[in-house]
């Protein structure tokens, strides 16, 4: 039998993403991806990327001449910068405290790094002493931190440790992938020399586009590798080729940070329907201001919470250094994590996330971030929380959590 058009369109049950993402992408930001494409040449569209680096800027709360996206998931952005920095044999020490520490440890061996790693337990963060202490030890060449582990919630503090890195000559490479937009990320006062951020999470871009930036003592890492590629080098650029260059060509910030200064230099096509993307949800972000941004999350993050805990429920990990942007919630005993998530996708269309590692089945992580967190996302989720609970036999504080929550709300509106 014969299908009309109609039945063959692609078509997706609607959900509401409380994951620690991808989330809920805004309209404006679908919108604006809808624009025709430009030539990446196209001075219409040079000025496109031109605004963007301007707001990346103030995003990362930075001066750097350098704040332009890397085509790619936020795992890119890692790449590229490591790739960039690290040549083989250069000491890499990586504070791990989650999963995404293990990530940078991951990038880095495979460019050559000398890798030195130290641990805490998952749930809690380094005392930055700790961390200083061992870059006096190491003197490695990067220290590349997570500032918000998503695996586990927490948020690592950063300015003692970006203070201690300017003085020991370290470079330190900051994931702020999924703080980026949704917790304040100092890049300058705080002397973070590279910070990756994230589109996917409190920027409510589609992932596949990522933020960096970087300051002036990396792009001196950067230029004495630098090797434009065979093809477009002019006469003085392979005169100038580096001995060493970087081993990534894609990852090649030398040759792209070409591409997003005056020279325009062409390294790869741009994805110019995500930059729009990228463009409009940085505008939101800049028109909502950074203040306000953050204290909304803050809100939203504190009726969570109190509606969990109401609920009869535990929040995992230490609760001074929890992330505003994920709350991790402990599965009750006699609980089974994924049957509980499932009833609660099926039955609500909600999705929340599981964890990783050791964490597997032990917690719920659950996202507020950007376009989606919202109060009335943050009410269904806790009342179609607790109706999947009991439907899965687990017994809880019927009706408390929604109340505890829509008392903070009552209260930051007094
Ligand atoms: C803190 C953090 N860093 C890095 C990544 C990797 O990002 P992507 O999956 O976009 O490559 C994630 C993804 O969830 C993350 O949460």
């Amino acid at each position: 039998m014969e299908t009309t058009m109609e039945q063959r369109m692609l078509k997706v049950p609607p959900r509401k993403i409380m994951t620690p993402g991808p989330v809920e992408v805004d309209p404006r930001v679908l919108r604006a991806m809808s624009m025709p494409i430009l030539g990446q040449f196209d001075p219409a569209f040079t000025q496109v990327m031109n605004e963007v680096m301007a707001m990346l800027r103030e995003a990362f709360q930075t001066k750097n001449q350098w704040a332009y996206p890397i085509d790619g998931t936020s795992r890119a952005g890692l790449e590229a910068v490591i790739a960039s920095l690290i040549e083989p044999g250069d000491r890499m020490l990586v504070p791990i405290y989650g999963r995404f520490g293990d990530l940078f440890v991951e990038i880095g061996e495979r460019y050559g790094a000398e890798i030195h790693t130290m641990t805490c337990p998952w749930g809690t963060v380094f005392d930055p002493q700790d961390v200083i202490a061992e870059i006096k030890k190491v003197q490695p060449k990067v220290v590349a931190l997570v500032h918000g582990e998503t695996s586990t919630g927490r948020m690592q503090p950063l300015s003692e440790i970006g203070h201690a890195c300017r003085e020991l000559n370290a470079l330190l490479v900051v994931d702020s992938v999924a703080t980026f937009g949704g917790a304040d990320v100092r890049a300058d006062e705080w002397c973070l020399d590279a910070v990756i951020g994230g589109a996917q999470k409190c920027l409510s871009v589609p992932s596949g586009i990522t933020p960096i930036t970087y300051n002036e003592r990396v792009e001196h890492v950067i230029l004495s590798r630098k090797k434009v590629e065979r093809g477009i080098a002019t006469e003085s650029d392979q005169q100038a080729a580096a001995v060493s260059p970087i081993r990534s060509n894609y990852f090649d910030l030398s040759q792209l940070q070409d591409y997003w200064s005056e020279r325009r230099l062409n390294h790869h096509t741009e994805a110019t329907s995500m930059e729009y993307a990228l463009h409009e949800g940085l505008r939101i972000v800049l028109d909502e201001g950074l203040a306000k941004r953050f204290a909304r999350h803050k809100l939203n993050e504190k009726a969570l919470a109190a509606g969990i805990e109401a609920m009869g429920l535990d929040l995992f990990g230490d609760p001074d250094c929890k992330m505003p942007t994920v709350t991790c919630v402990s599965v009750p005993e006699g609980a089974n994590a994924d049957e509980v998530r499932n009833v609660l996708l099926t039955q609500f269309g909600i999705e929340i996330a599981g964890s990783f590692g050791s964490l597997q089945g032990k917690i719920w992580r659950i996202g507020t971030m950007g376009y989606g967190c919202r109060k009335d996302n943050v009410l269904t989720v806790l009342a179609g929380l607790e109706a999947s609970l009991i439907r899965c036999g687990v017994s809880v504080n019927r009706g408390e959590g929604l109340q505890a929550a829509m008392d903070v709300y009552d209260e930051a509106a007094d």
